[in-house]
């Protein structure tokens, strides 16, 4: 039963959600067959995707999980509770708007805040999957002193490095939504606009574009998507065949004893070792999956050092 599935699993969670504090996190991955939907929470909201099954209609699956989480939280209220369908996914189509409600909901990490919205996209401004990726860059990143997010989104990475001391960071996306939000984030967290700058752009064309200014950085976060489209692109991005063009044109924009962390979500991804002009690569996937995600392939990463 659904109900004892999540039953289960928050008797499991509950003593880690206490004792880090944790605000937003995954109530149910995945992972049986019989119910495929997955609860995240987000303060008192439930944030729910429906997966498009032969087996099941959509319809009977919100059912069936609403009755499951009013028996659970019975104060819970129905505008607490929002539900989307994920599709199979074309060509970075999750990125576009659902609808425009622009209501937002504040989340704590440790320290760091975040906007959330649960209702306009088919992500929420947050990656959970990352809270432990967040939590070991926090740790990697004390000491230094410029930081390039690269595939920002709306600037979590920059946000924990702000609050592990680093003085400048600057955030990369395609986006002007995003750009946007991640601006708003910063705005939530008191970080000085002139110190934690947001640059609309194409992360190809941010590389030429900042050749001629001699930009160098001692970290780099790349953390794109599987695929992406641009009106400007030739051609679409596709991580595998792309990323070492990406990791080594960063290597060129790191100081000396600098580190670059990349990371992905392509579940068939094979590190290009060769292709990488670096022979410094650690893969530290296993340290990086959060307590609340079962699946161990949701995302991997790596360290690489010039
Ligand atoms: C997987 S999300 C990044 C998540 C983010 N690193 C985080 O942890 O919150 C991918 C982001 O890449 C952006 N994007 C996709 N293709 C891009 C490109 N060629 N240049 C810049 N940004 C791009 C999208 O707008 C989206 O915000």
């Amino acid at each position: 039963m659904l109900e004892e599935a999540i039953n289960n699993q928050l008797k499991h969670l509950r003593p880690w959600l206490k004792e880090k504090k944790i605000e937003a996190y995954r109530l149910l991955d995945r992972t049986d067959p019989k119910y495929p939907v997955t609860i995240d929470v987000y303060g008192d909201y439930f944030h729910v995707y429906v997966y498009e099954s032969k087996h099941f209609s959509s319809g009977e699956l919100k059912k069936e999980t609403w009755n499951a989480l009013k028996s659970i939280f019975p104060k819970l209220n129905s505008d607490h509770l929002i539900f989307k369908i994920r599709k199979q996914q074309k060509d970075g189509s999750q990125y576009e708007k659902l609808q425009e409600k622009k209501e937002r909901v504040i989340v704590k990490e440790g320290k760091s805040r975040y906007l959330i919205n649960l209702t306009d996209y088919l992500d929420t401004g947050l990656f959970l999957d990352h809270r432990k990726t967040r939590e070991v860059f926090s740790k990697l990143v004390r000491g230094s002193r410029r930081v390039l997010n690269l595939f920002s989104y709306t600037g979590a990475f920059s946000i924990t490095a702000f609050y592990s001391g680093v003085e400048y960071t600057t955030s990369v996306d395609m986006s002007n939504q995003y750009c946007a939000w991640a601006k708003d984030n910063f705005d939530l967290n008191n970080m000085d606009p002139f110190k934690h700058i947001v640059i609309r752009d194409n992360v190809f064309f941010f590389f030429e574009n900042i050749k001629s200014k001699n930009w160098k950085f001692d970290f780099i976060v790349i953390d794109p998507p599987t695929v992406s489209r641009s009106k400007k692109m030739l051609r679409k991005f596709d991580i595998q065949r792309d990323h070492p063009l990406l990791i080594n044109s960063s290597l060129d924009l790191l100081n000396p004893g600098g580190t670059i962390l990349f990371s992905n979500n392509f579940r068939k991804f094979k590190l290009n070792h060769q292709a990488i002009a670096s022979s410094d690569i650690k893969e530290i996937t296993s340290e990086t999956i959060p307590e609340d995600f079962s699946d161990q392939g949701i995302h991997k990463v790596y360290l690489i050092k010039p």
